[in-house]
């Protein structure tokens, strides 16, 4: 490699080697705690070179597999590569592979899905059994040792705090600049030694900007020099600017009914191209001075502090298009000032999320017509993703938002439905629905006040008729009830997707 060396520790230096040494150091059967979350600051080389070490074992009849715990999704390199040999065991906390999700479909690897915000403390007390080997995407590694982070910190501090073992890739692709953006908090602790988290705007920093590790634990150090994943995303489409549209005139009420202040409260946005939509709409929107307390940034939020509307943005990594990533590190200086990331502990905090008032906005699945959301599966059995963040924001946010167009597979599937086919967020949860067709504001609504207001403002048009024959009639056989429901009916619209593929 032709620039500065990144490697500064004379120690570590020494532990320098290849990817297919470092994975021949990992047997099967450990649990391998790895860096990367929604695409960013995955270990490219050593699990690609596992991948193949567990492929040549496997033909020799061995049976290697690892289970694999990250912050969150990862990309092919990780997820795709070992997925597809059958080197994965179990895997956690979130996914958003294809091969993974088929295998995971399959029954062919076990699969805990889990709030994010979660999962450190629950590899603290030893649910997920012991941690032998940590994996971790660094950027750099000082003289004396620290780690300087890369595009996303996840559950690294506490992957490296817990493992027995620890090799760390360097990854010259990634910008020397980033040096400084991070927050470590290396206070945490388990109940009853839990300290409050004292911060009240979401641009103060309460950590460290390196990760440690004791120099012992390093068995191997692999350089490498390879991008993210770095996903492009669609451009808005007409549905994407509609539900964009609803929520900026309902921000706008909620403003001039003085619930909002003028640049709303820190914001969250979930995954993928709605969510970068909305972004987008914001952005060309009347609020300014606005910012951010979420998971991810995505280009929408890269955007929105390059114009100004966003004046500080924290998360826990980046999840990037090429060309967002090239003007990140075109113009690290900027960002950096502008930008935080912390530990996953912290950017889900569900302490901190409550007292900023973020204003949580994440894509589902599928809501019912009394409010509750589905974001996981699809047809209440196959698995799509994971929770992530959803549940950490939507459950603590100031404001719960969640957003779908109200068709999908080409019209043959209603988002909307008599009874949600699972439950991930419920209805004492969610706070707002919006689809292309409209916005219901759900706070201080009975459930029969919220399944009118949904099925008129969210359904599409051609579903809107047979959910008010359905709600009707659950109204007349259940007089009286709180929540009206005809039990042998309600989940009947995904069964008659599933025989008919039609709802
Ligand atoms: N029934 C069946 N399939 C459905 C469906 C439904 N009700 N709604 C959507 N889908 C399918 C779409 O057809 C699409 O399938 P395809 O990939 O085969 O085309 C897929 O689900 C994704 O849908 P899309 O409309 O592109 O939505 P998205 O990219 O906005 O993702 C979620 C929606 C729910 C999958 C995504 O937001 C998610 O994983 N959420 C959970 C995690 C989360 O919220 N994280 C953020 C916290 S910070």
């Amino acid at each position: 490699m032709t620039t500065v060396p990144r490697v500064l520790c004379p120690s570590l230096r020494k532990r320098i080697m290849s990817a297919k040494d470092a994975a021949a150091l990992i047997p099967s059967g450990v649990n391998v705690g790895m860096s990367g979350f929604t695409g960013a600051g995955y270990p490219k080389a050593v699990p690609q070179a596992l991948a193949e070490h567990i492929r040549e074992q496997k033909t020799q009849g061995e049976n290697y597999r690892i289970s694999v715990w990250t912050g969150a999704s990862t990309a092919p390199e990780l997820d795709g590569a070992l997925a597809e040999v059958d080197g994965i065991e179990m895997r956690l906390p979130y996914q958003s592979d294809p091969v993974c999700r088929q295998k995971i479909n399959d029954g062919k690897m076990e699969y805990i899905d889990i709030h994010l915000s979660h999962v450190a403390q629950h590899a603290w007390s030893g649910f997920f059994g012991k941690l032998d080997i940590a994996i971790i995407e660094v950027s750099g590694i000082t003289e004396d040792g620290r780690l300087i982070p890369s595009s996303s910190i996840g559950n690294n501090k506490t992957w490296i705090d817990q493992a027995d073992k620890v090799i760390l890739e360097v990854n010259y692709a990634q910008s020397a600049g980033l040096e400084g953006m991070h927050d470590v908090y290396y206070g945490t602790a388990l109940p009853p030694r839990r300290k409050p988290i004292d911060i009240t705007r979401p641009d103060e920093r309460f950590g460290e900007k390196y990760l440690m590790c004791a120099p012992e634990k390093v068995i191997a150090v692999v350089e490498t020099n390879a991008p993210d994943r770095n996903s492009r995303f669609s451009d808005p489409d007409e549905n994407s600017c509609r539900i964009a549209s609803h929520l900026l005139d309902f921000y706008t009420t909620e403003v001039e009914n003085k619930r909002l202040p003028a640049n709303l409260l820190p914001l969250q946005s979930g995954v993928g191209n709605i969510a970068n939509a909305v972004m987008a709409g914001l952005n060309e929107g009347p609020f300014n001075n606005m910012t951010a307390y979420t998971e991810v940034l995505q280009d929408g939020m890269l955007a929105m502090l390059k114009s100004g509307k966003l004046a500080k943005a924290s998360a826990t990594a980046f999840s990037l298009s090429p060309e967002a990533n090239k003007d990140l590190a075109e113009n690290i200086d900027f960002y950096r000032e502008r930008i935080i990331l912390r530990t996953q502990e912290m950017s889900n905090h569900p302490e901190i999320i409550r007292r900023l008032g973020v204003i949580a906005m994440n894509g589902m699945i599928e809501a019912d017509i009394y409010g509750n959301v589905n974001s996981t599966h699809v047809m209440g059995s196959r698995i799509m993703n994971g929770i992530g963040g959803s549940g950490d924001f939507a459950r603590n946010g100031y404001l719960s938002v969640f957003m779908t167009p109200s068709t999908a597979k080409n019209g043959a599937i209603s988002t909307i439905v008599p009874m949600v086919s699972h439950v991930d967020h419920t209805e004492h949860d969610v706070q707002v629905i919006v689809t292309e067709q409209g916005l219901a504001d759900l706070r201080g609504l009975s459930p029969r006040q919220r399944a009118l207001n949904i099925i008129e403002k969210c359904a599409h048009p051609d579903f809107r008729p047979q959910l008010r024959d359905y709600f009707e009639r659950a109204c007349a056989a259940r007089r009286g009830m709180h929540t009206p429901h005809l039990l042998g009916e309600a989940l009947s619209w995904h069964q008659r997707y599933e025989e008919t593929g039609q709802m």
